[in-house]
């Protein structure tokens, strides 16, 4: 699979799955926008069947390489990116995992179950990113109790191996060509944006700025019965240049650590 085939693919399922991000494209296409995505994202625990390098494997096969290290402290998280080795136009892959053993015995137990469950074939093939859960079917009450350690773990033990988000980069859009225009664009038409933080994370002197939508409600089949909860969202950065006058093309631990909140659970 080369990248452009992995990105189609996983476009044709997020939009699937999160009709609104769908709409939002739409919405910049009617503007007689380009879109170009920044950057995508997945979440994963870390367990030797399914960590964050077993995730990219895909990608380093379709020409991607390694790039940033980060660490989330207060989330818990570590986190690489990756970039095409010889396409500089292709999206940023974000992959991050949940260091399951700072949390409590009963989050352990469920991430170790979770892992078991993800057939062989599946964590030696090139098709786990495009899983989703593959551990059975969620429990209500597993996800509540999970919500009150971590909402990254919620998440992911409902929805698995799916793209968190896609990113809109703004520096491919020419009328609104500044994040204060996109968010404005975004309320205008009614969506929500992730406040937490404030509504924009990062500077012009970090070279990156970034916006996200809060999660759309999904209808989720739980074993008590169907229950809806946020799904996955839509992000919009902008980079700027560093000295060389290359544009930045790293990730900003501080401002990502509040773009995770977008997944939180909230009431409609
Ligand atoms: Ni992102």
């Amino acid at each position: 699979m080369n990248e452009q085939e992995i990105f189609s693919r996983l476009w044709t399922d997020y939009t699937t799955q999160n009709p609104e991000a769908k709409n939002i494209y739409d919405c910049f296409r009617a503007e007689g926008e380009e879109v170009k995505n920044d950057h995508i994202a997945f979440r994963t625990f870390f367990d030797t069947r399914i960590n964050v390098d077993v995730l990219a494997r895909p990608f380093l096969t379709a020409g991607y390489e390694q790039k940033g290290y980060y660490i989330f402290e207060d989330k818990h998280l570590t986190a690489k990116h990756y970039e095409h080795k010889s396409r500089p136009d292709a999206p940023r892959v974000f992959i991050s995992q949940l260091m399951t053993d700072h949390f409590s015995a009963g989050l352990q137990s469920i991430a170790k179950q979770c892992a078991a469950r993800v057939p062989d074939e599946l964590v030696f093939s090139n098709e786990l990113i495009f899983a989703g859960n593959v551990w059975g079917p969620p429990s209500y009450e597993t996800y509540e109790m999970l919500r009150r350690e971590s909402e990254y773990a919620a998440w992911l033990y409902v929805y698995g191996f799916v793209t968190n988000h896609f990113t809109v980069s703004i520096n491919s859009l020419t009328k609104l060509n500044s994040i204060q225009k996109v968010n404005q664009f975004l309320k205008d038409k009614g969506y929500v944006l992730n406040a937490s933080g404030g509504e924009i994370k990062g500077t012009p002197a970090e070279l990156l700025e970034q916006s996200s939508t809060k999660a759309g409600f999904m209808a989720v089949e739980f074993v008590e019965g169907t229950f809806e909860i946020p799904s996955c969202y839509y992000e919009f950065a902008i980079r700027y240049p560093d000295t060389d006058g290359r544009l930045y093309s790293g990730f900003i631990a501080k401002s990502a650590d509040k773009i995770f909140e977008s997944t939180d659970f909230y009431r409609k």
